[in-house]
């Protein structure tokens, strides 16, 4: 009776090692590493693996974080910076801006604050809760890098609180003819909510305030942590802008950044969303068709009350009365902070 339980037991034990051995042979794969598991590998080792990404990735982590007005130029730039060796930007998140802008009602109130305080929900609570996921969304929506950024236009409405929860971050903050910007979203029928897509007094308006607020952050953050960055001068002199912006991202120069096109869909290359926006004009290398597209368009109301609807047109030093301005003339970045030296209006 034993014999026969103990020959049994064998059996088993042999069938079970045969089927795992065929499993194995067999090519059985284990499921693919996340882009999170892979930077953690690339960046920490094996050794901390199983601590938590907080703990990796603290709040003084270098992130780059591109914005402005839509149809400014923004992805061109984070396709650009996506060519650089070191760097990896990525497709827009669309949650981050989101959840920044739910992070910002929560305060705002006072009564609100006083209930969540009450409840142990500090502002410091929240604050490392929002740092978390937007770690989490950063390092895991694409391929690791040893600098990660970030592209979603309008998280740099909330440019001071990003500056706050991530001290060593750096801003990108686009900026471009508000009339060519205004005229892309119309004709390309962009939708932001809020806009009214068949009015240009209403979307020049409201982009001159959405601008403004962008502005008025990156000034206060320091030359050190933003820099402004025209459009119209990064596809006038790509090297000469770029150089520049690599040099205050602490970055190397890497001539791939001036030829991003051929580095799409490449491994540590550039990758692009099928269904964004602006993907197909970024499919091409850097061009300035795009400058005065809005000229002819715009109506003759409108064009004449253009200092008093976008205001921010002559503060970032673009002539309000001018069809088209002359964009060849280059204006020093630093100069867009300094109110005294920008044109005056009248
Ligand atoms: P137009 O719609 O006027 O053509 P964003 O990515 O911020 O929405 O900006 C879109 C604008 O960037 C588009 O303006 C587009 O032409 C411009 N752009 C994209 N790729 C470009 C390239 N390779 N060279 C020059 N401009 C480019």
């Amino acid at each position: 009776m034993r014999t026969t339980r103990s020959s049994l037991l064998l059996g088993c034990v042999l069938l079970c090692s045969a089927s795992l051995l065929y499993l194995g042979m067999s090519g059985v794969e284990c499921p693919p590493k996340s882009h999170r598991h892979r930077w953690m590998e690339l960046n920490l080792g094996s050794a901390g693996q199983n601590l938590s990404l907080a703990e990796h990735f603290p709040e003084d982590t270098p992130l780059i974080f591109i914005g402005g007005f839509p149809r400014s130029g923004t992805t061109l730039m984070r396709v650009m910076l996506d060519a650089h060796n070191a760097v990896r930007c990525g497709e827009e998140t669309r949650v981050i801006p989101r959840l920044l802008a739910m992070r910002a009602t929560w305060s705002r109130s006072v009564k609100e604050r006083i209930r969540l305080d009450e409840a142990g929900v500090t502002d410091q609570v929240l604050d490392s809760a929002v740092r978390a996921f937007l770690l989490e969304v950063i390092v895991g929506h694409g391929e690791p890098a040893p600098r990660l950024c970030n592209k979603d236009p309008f998280a740099l409405k909330s440019l001071s609180y990003l500056s706050h929860i991530f001290p060593k971050a750096k801003f990108v903050l686009m900026l471009r003819d508000g009339r060519a910007a205004v005229h892309s979203m119309i004709s390309r029928k962009v939708t932001i909510s809020g806009f009214d897509l068949t009015s240009y007094r209403d979307c020049l308006t409201k982009w001159s305030s959405a601008v403004e607020t962008m502005f008025n952050q990156c000034r206060a953050a320091g030359e050190d942590r933003c820099l402004p960055v025209r459009y119209e001068q990064l596809v006038l002199r790509p090297e000469q802008e770029m150089r520049k912006l690599l040099h205050f991202l602490e970055l190397q120069w890497d001539p791939s950044v001036l030829h991003h096109e051929e580095l799409i869909g490449k491994a540590g290359g550039v990758s692009l969303s099928k269904v964004e926006r602006s993907t197909d004009q970024v499919m091409k290398p850097v061009n300035t068709e795009a400058l005065s597209k809005w000229v002819g368009y715009i109506p003759s109301d409108v064009m004449s009350d253009m200092a008093e609807i976008a205001p921010m047109l002559s503060r970032l030093g673009y002539d309000p009365r001018a069809n088209p301005p002359d964009y060849t003339r280059p204006e020093p970045v630093m100069s867009l902070f300094n109110f005294s030296r920008v044109r005056p209006t009248h």
